[in-house]
């Protein structure tokens, strides 16, 4: 009984997300204060880099990707690096969430990048077309820390969420060395659904990967991007997201992915998820209740994979440590599922044998773009 009620909120609660979805990439295609970057150089007087530490959180140091002092970086110490999204800055989620959460915690550097001027609303389309602009110069200074020691490979963790999660995939792509590290944070979806993998982050962007999802059903992506994925709420709606933003519940949700990853910083009790087969199986309460369990946010282990679980707060502390959990195994037993049901192979965001154009050329049809959108859309919402 407790199962099918549980499913029916849940399916509810799906059609609601699915009804909320208000991302729209059309809306600065005729835009004149659009723009994509006219010079493709880094540096680029349109990306810049901010380093704060605990002692200088409120005066941070603007970098010279080319021309860097090795004395900003002394003692060493562990680099996070901060990427925002669309319409974001260096004060704007993540970095509002996470960078005061690490410094008040941990001992280490934070580069906030700030391209503001290349992702404005409305301009969605032109700031996907200026991400790789992005990632090579946030690669620039990456491999420039590196190559003259300034900074140990070992110690560098990228932090993206939603463009900025693509982003810190793409910047992988101009790196000297896979970099050690990557946190997606609900990555953004929209022109992304039928991207190659090169622009799009996945599990060969870094020798780690983990990825919190939490707006399936809007702005962010559904599909398993990482070694290791969560799904907080189960990924389209999170509690509390219709009260605190009625009008647009989708960019709460998707903001709940810094929430949560800075909580998880010095969280007591944690954000334990449950390895499940899929989300649909998830979604009908057949995960074994006795799966393995990983830790979700800035403590994850770095050996866990596969896909995880997890129920979240609808206020700070969203925490809810680990579930106490009847055992459910002769229920789950009855629908013979395996371990081998590990992957979320084929949800609502199919890959395509043959995929249309994507973003490349400088000339942009605009018909096509939308047509090409209109479908994406389409194909992503769930089919019941
Ligand atoms: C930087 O952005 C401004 C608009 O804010 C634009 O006019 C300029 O061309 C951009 N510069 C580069 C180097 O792309
Ligand atoms: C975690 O750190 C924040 C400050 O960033 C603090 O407000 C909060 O109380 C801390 N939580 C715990 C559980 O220590
Ligand atoms: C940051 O500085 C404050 C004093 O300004 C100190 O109390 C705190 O312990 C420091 N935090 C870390 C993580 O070093
Ligand atoms: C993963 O690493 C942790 C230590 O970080 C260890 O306790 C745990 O046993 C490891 N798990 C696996 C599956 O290797």
């Amino acid at each position: 009984m407790t199962t099918i009620t549980t499913t029916t909120t849940t399916l509810l609660s799906l059609l609601a997300g699915v009804c909320f979805i208000r991302a729209n990439p059309l809306l600065g295609l005729v835009d004149p204060a659009c723009f994509v970057a006219s010079s493709g150089e880094c540096p680029n007087q349109n990306v810049t880099f901010w380093l704060y530490s605990n002692a200088t959180r409120d005066a941070p140091i603007q970098l010279n990707p080319v021309d860097l002092n090795p004395w900003d970086f002394q003692p060493p110490r562990p680099l996070k690096i901060l990427i925002h999204g669309y319409t974001g800055h260096r004060d704007f989620a993540p970095n509002n969430h996470i960078r005061p959460a690490l410094l008040d915690n941990v001992d280490v550097y934070v580069i906030s990048i700030d391209y503001a001027p290349l992702v404005r609303y409305p301009c969605y389309v032109q700031a996907v077309r200026n991400l790789p602009l992005v990632s090579k110069c946030l690669a620039q200074l990456i491999n420039n820390l590196l190559e003259r020691g300034i900074v140990q490979h070992e110690l560098v963790h990228i932090i993206g969420f939603s463009l900025g999660g693509q982003v810190a995939g793409q910047t992988s792509n101009y790196l000297k060395r896979k970099p050690k590290r990557i946190t997606g944070l609900d990555p953004a979806k929209p022109l992304f659904i039928l991207s190659s993998e090169s622009r799009r982050l996945d599990a060969s962007d870094a020798e780690f990967v983990d990825v919190i999802h939490t707006d399936t059903l809007g702005r962010g992506m559904m599909r398993p991007m990482g070694h290791v994925d969560f799904y907080p709420n189960f990924g389209p709606l999170q509690p509390g997201c219709l009260e605190e933003n009625p009008n647009d519940p989708g960019s709460c949700n998707h903001e709940r992915a810094p929430r949560f990853y800075a909580e998880s910083i010095n969280s007591t009790l944690g954000f334990w998820g449950r390895q499940c087969s899929s989300w649909l199986i998830y979604l009908f309460g057949l995960c074994s209740t006795r799966a393995a369990q990983a830790l979700m946010g800035y403590q994850v282990s770095e050996n866990m994979t596969g896909n995880y679980f997890l129920k979240a707060g609808s206020a700070p502390p969203y925490a809810m440590g680990k579930p106490e959990e009847p055992d459910n195994s002769k229920y789950v037993a009855k629908f013979r599922l395996s371990a081998k049901h590990n992957e979320i192979e084929h949800d609502y965001e199919p890959e395509l044998s043959d995929p249309i154009p994507e973003l490349e050329d400088n000339d942009v049809d605009t018909d096509e773009l939308e047509k090409q959108l209109i479908w994406q859309e389409a194909l992503d919402e769930p089919l019941f």
